[in-house]
């Protein structure tokens, strides 16, 4: 099963793995990753399951589609939006992703 690192707002860092297909705001919310929220279940209406994804992923996870709504609610996140910024709950595991870095922001609402 893929790991996934998350760096909660303190900076630590918990590795939860994965199944294959969910989330990544389904893998943190499960584990009780703080910080996310996820209040939505995924279905793009909350913006409390952004990320920033690790500059050395961020190739591999790449960045909002262009013109999506996912791109669109990232203008409404809480915490700065940044090139890297992504919400989690638009990131779907795969084997590719094993061992990905993300960071959970300072506040989500
Ligand atoms: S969980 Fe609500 S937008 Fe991602």
């Amino acid at each position: 099963m893929p790991t996934v690192n998350y760096i909660d707002p303190a900076g630590i860092q918990h590795e939860v793995e994965v199944p294959l297909g969910q989330s990544l705001m389904e893998g943190a919310v499960r584990d009780g990753i703080v910080g996310m929220l996820g209040e939505c279940g995924g279905n793009l209406s909350c913006v409390t399951c952004h990320v920033y994804i690790d500059d050395a992923w961020f190739d591999r996870v790449g960045p909002a589609l262009e013109g999506s709504l996912e791109e669109e609610l990232l203008d409404n996140v809480s915490a700065e939006r940044l090139p890297s910024s992504r919400l989690s709950c638009q990131i779907h595991i795969g084997a590719e992703l094993d061992g990905v870095v993300v960071r959970v922001p300072p506040r989500q609402t």
